[in-house]
């Protein structure tokens, strides 16, 4: 039997991914949890319960394991101090950060990033800050501590936006359920801005590879698991998904600035310039299933609709949206 850690495992990707290891007989999965999300989920499995932060991740040096997968290190001083701890009773260390370790500033707009590209610098402050504005610098810091203990084989992967089922954060289903549901929708000017993202349900499975099969070739990898598609693009892909349209009101970032509305935060999804990243390193390197995109919005519409179309959490609401249509002239 291979005994498999997972640091977190129940809420999104790390849930596609518990889900898909039900079915391996000689696994035994253990997942370290504060049973908060979806704690009955995989009774199948051994739970942990404890917060990592605290003392009482301890409980996962009671043994060795053949891989360990961490979708929950957010803080570089407990992440080094846990895998040192780990050193030599680990067969290989996976850790999930995120394409926003790099550092954007550092080469110019059009660069199209590799793994190879500069990453975060992060301050002692940084590293114990608990706001997101300290994010990518602790994903950043997190790298560097494991990728500084070659003994535990240490992988990194660095996805970008996720989405699909299970997504807690709405990012994406904000753009979905304005298709299903509105008249007009507020989208940023210039919708040929080409984005990547990430497929929960791909990037599980080659999570799974890294998991199970060969140690990985390199010790980080970039997941993006589309060609850049335009904004504008995306957009029609829905509404060919909803069978319906939406009047686009372009907001340009001029009128962005005048009415305080935030890319990304405000309009998720949004950047004023592309990021444009290589794959080709995790294709080499595993089969990814590689979903055309419209599958994946299918996949992703289907179960939206299962959960009953909920009021996106993130984003403008919609009586935010009216009143700036209406200071747009929109009525
Ligand atoms: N969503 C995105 O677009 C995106 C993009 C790039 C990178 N990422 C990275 O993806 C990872 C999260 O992925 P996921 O949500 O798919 O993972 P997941 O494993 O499905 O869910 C996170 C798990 O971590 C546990 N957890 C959180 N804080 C904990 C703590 N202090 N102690 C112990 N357990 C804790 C949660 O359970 P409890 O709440 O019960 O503790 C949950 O099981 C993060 O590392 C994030 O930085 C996400």
């Amino acid at each position: 039997m291979k005994e498999i850690l997972i640091l977190g495992g129940t809420q999104f990707v790390g849930r596609h991914l518990s889900e898909s290891l039900l079915a391996e007989s000689k696994l035994q999965v253990t997942l370290f949890h504060r049973g908060r999300t979806h704690p009955q989920l995989f009774p199948e499995y051994r739970h942990l319960l404890g917060d990592r932060e605290t003392d009482s991740i301890r409980q996962v040096l009671r043994r060795d394991w053949d891989a360990v997968i961490d979708f929950s290190g957010y803080y570089p001083q407990s992440l080094s101090a846990l895998a040192q701890a780990l050193t030599g009773r680990v067969g290989r260390y996976l850790y999930i950060s995120s394409i926003s370790a790099y550092d954007f500033e550092q080469l110019p707009e059009d660069t199209v990033w590799t793994e190879s590209g500069p990453t975060l610098p992060c301050t002692p402050e940084q590293a114990e800050d608990r706001s997101m504005f300290s994010y990518g610098e602790r994903k950043a810091a997190c790298e560097r501590a494991l990728l500084a203990l070659p003994e535990l084989n240490p992988v990194v992967f660095r996805p970008g936006l996720i989405y699909g089922p299970y997504d807690p954060t709405d990012r994406f289903y904000y753009w979905l359920w304005r298709t299903r549901h509105a008249e007009k929708m507020l989208v940023p000017a210039d919708l040929s801005v080409p984005f990547q993202w990430t497929y929960a349900l791909d990037f599980a499975a080659i999570l799974r590879q890294a998991l199970l099969g060969e140690q990985p070739k390199e010790s980080v990898y970039q997941v993006l698991t589309h060609a850049p598609l335009a904004f504008g693009e995306m957009l029609t892909r829905l509404e060919e998904q909803a069978q319906r349209t939406v009047r686009r009101v372009p907001i340009s970032p001029r009128q962005m600035e005048e009415h305080d509305v935030k890319w990304w935060q405000d309009l998720p999804l949004t950047t004023p310039s592309p990021r444009l990243f290589d794959r080709s390193r995790y294709q080499r390197d595993f089969q990814s299933p590689e979903t055309p995109f419209v599958a994946t919005l299918e996949t992703t519409w289907r179960w939206y609709a299962q959960q009953g179309w909920p009021t996106p959490k993130t984003g403008l609401d919609v009586e935010q949206e009216r009143i700036l249509l209406s200071k747009l002239g929109i009525h």
